[in-house]
């Protein structure tokens, strides 16, 4: 169970780990209507024949894949109850329309990722569900570390990244302006990747970071002011 704020690199790190443990990989994007059914597979029409097809986690307990279910607060509450029986001991799946109960292999996975900070009102994952985890806190790096990444990622050199990182831990601490998210990693690296095209700085910085980050004229024009003063 991975958590942290958007744009602080859980997927990229749940990549890496498959690609460093040689593990294939079944990523699922989970929104609000992702449901049960979704994840295990359904009964489709081909040509006059019924065929059943697996979903994504059916799929990956057949490979023995890592599993990750990327935002899986968002998933429908049905859900979360197949996952009851795969994350505990038993270790498995049952798919009624097949009658089949699957058992994972071994090697297979499975990953969640939430960001606890985002506003989902009643939604939230069970402590039912949460203690069959272990869990991971993720931040934003430490500045060092963070304009390296910004550096590879985009392709500037790294003193124009730690300028950027100097902007961002600015942005971070402004707590007053109430924006319900920060400069993450991934729009650092975003203005990173513009500038890398040649678009001045600030401009980056305003289109990269600050648009999307919030609508609000006033904290728009204090958020570029502070950019002004670095880049
Ligand atoms: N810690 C990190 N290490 C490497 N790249 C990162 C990191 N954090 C963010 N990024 C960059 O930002 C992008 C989005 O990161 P991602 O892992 O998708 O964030 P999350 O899943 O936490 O929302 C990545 O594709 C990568 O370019
Ligand atoms: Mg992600």
């Amino acid at each position: 169970m991975i958590k942290g704020p958007t744009g602080c690199g859980k997927t990229r790190f749940v990549e890496a780990m498959a690609a460093k443990a040689e593990r294939p990989l079944v990523t699922v994007a989970c929104h609000d209507d992702t449901t049960a059914t979704d994840l295990l597979g359904r009964h489709l029409v081909e040509g006059g024949d019924t065929v059943w097809q697996d979903g994504p986690l059916t799929r990956a307990i057949r490979q023995g894949a890592i599993l990750y279910l990327d935002e899986i607060v968002e998933a429908r509450e049905d859900v979360v109850v197949v996952l009851h029986s795969l994350a505990d001991h038993r270790r498995q799946i049952y798919l009624d329309r097949l009658n089949e109960t699957l058992t994972a292999p071994a090697e297979f996975m499975l990953v969640i990722s939430f960001n606890p900070g985002y506003q989902r009102g009643f939604k939230e994952l069970k402590p039912s569900t949460r203690q069959r985890f272990v869990g991971l806190s993720f931040q934003y790096p430490e500045p060092a570390v963070e304009a390296e990444i910004v550096a590879q990622e985009s392709g500037i050199d790294l003193a124009m990244a730690k300028r950027l990182v100097a902007f961002a831990g600015k942005v971070r601490n402004l707590q007053e302006f109430g924006l319900s998210a920060t400069a993450s990693t991934r729009l650092l690296a975003h203005a990173g990747r513009l500038m890398h095209t040649g678009m001045p700085p600030r401009t980056a910085c305003h289109v990269g970071v600050i648009e999307p980050l919030t609508d609000d004229d006033d904290i728009r024009s204090a958020l570029q002011d502070t950019a002004n003063l670095i880049l």
